[in-house]
């Protein structure tokens, strides 16, 4: 695309100019963001630049190993990779509350990273894949008073504590133009066109108490949902389809016997920037096919429902 080549070629130079002989990390956060910011950022200053991969262990499944191997193998860009898991999960147990949840995930995030970056020698610069619509949202909400929604932690905080200038190239950029971009540099299609993912991930998507045991059975029950859908052919239709882990417990029954166990919700919407969302409509057998798939195949579910809110009045994540 001619546009998004000139696009390109403006932001290396202004990268170039703005960061001229100093360093830069960019922290990853295994979404499309900040992989297109890391790319474009590693074209424009190639080893000035190092990655750090803060992995809080509430990503989908298998996602997490895919970032890695897209920059380790693919570009070969230099990639810390620190396994949080445990730091993260230590935190979040007895925490309920999901601006909380996000406090202590965009809290620790920052301490992980920071510590990544003084073990390398510390930067002058901090790299992030901003985008257009989180500049907005962690602003104000549109139609009404300045009131905060939703605390994003990809804005904010990291720079003044670390005394970083922040190097942020998509900043003007919607996500579908991200897509565009990340193309452009030559990333895989299976990576530019996944969906977004929150920064605190599965913790959000697991309303009450996060624990090891109920991310394990959101990601399994998640992944089948995901792996419906590209099969049907829906993936690319859909700007966000996920799973979300309810705390009620209901009655069913299995074979013989009575079971007691968590009810799932799916969601799935359509939108072009986040900010306005509306329900998407499966065809017609689809999500009853799911559902059984789903409480035959993940122990610890035995209900699943599907979530017709639009946004607003709903928001597109639970939490
Ligand atoms: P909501 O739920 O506010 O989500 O309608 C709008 C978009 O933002 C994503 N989202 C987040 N992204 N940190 C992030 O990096 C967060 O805390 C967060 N909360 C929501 C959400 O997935 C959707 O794409």
């Amino acid at each position: 695309d001619w546009s998004m080549a000139e696009f390109r070629a403006a932001k290396i130079a202004e990268i170039r100019a703005q960061v001229g002989q100093g360093r830069v990390i960019c922290g990853l956060s295994g979404g499309v963001d900040s992989a297109v910011a890391a790319v474009l950022i590693h074209e424009a200053i190639g080893e000035q630049l190092t990655c750090v991969f803060v992995d809080h262990g509430l990503m989908r499944s298998g996602e997490a190993d895919q970032v890695v191997s897209l920059f380790r193998g693919h570009y070969n860009i230099p990639l810390v990779h620190v396994n949080a898991e445990t730091l993260f999960l230590n935190g979040l147990a007895g925490v309920t509350d999901p601006e909380a949840k996000r406090k202590f995930i965009g809290k620790t995030f920052i301490d992980v990273f920071e510590d990544e970056a003084r073990k390398i020698g510390g930067a002058e610069f901090l790299a992030q894949g901003t985008l257009y619509p989180d500049v907005i949202e962690s602003v104000s909400f549109t139609g009404g008073p300045s009131v905060t929604i939703k605390s994003h932690h990809n804005v904010g905080g990291l720079p003044e504590r670390m005394d970083m200038k922040l190097v942020e190239p998509l900043r003007e950029l919607f996500k579908d133009e991200v897509r565009e971009l990340g193309r452009e540099l030559g990333l895989p299609e299976i990576f530019v066109g996944r969906h977004p993912f929150p920064g605190p991930g599965l913790a959000i998507r697991i309303p009450g108490e996060v624990t090891r045991e109920r991310c394990d059975i959101l990601r399994k029950a998640d992944a089948i949902y995901l792996e419906e859908i590209r099969n049907a052919g829906l993936y690319d239709a859909i700007w966000q389809a996920f799973a979300v882990l309810l705390p009620v417990r209901t009655v069913g029954v299995m074979g013989d016997g009575r079971t007691y166990d968590s009810v799932l919700a799916l969601r799935a919407v359509t939108s072009t920037d986040g900010m306005t969302a509306e329900v998407f409509g499966f065809p017609g057998d689809f999500l009853p096919r799911v559902a059984t798939r789903i409480v035959n195949e993940v122990r610890g579910i035995n209900r699943v429902v599907y979530d017709y809110t639009s946004k607003p009045p709903g928001t597109i994540e639970w939490e």
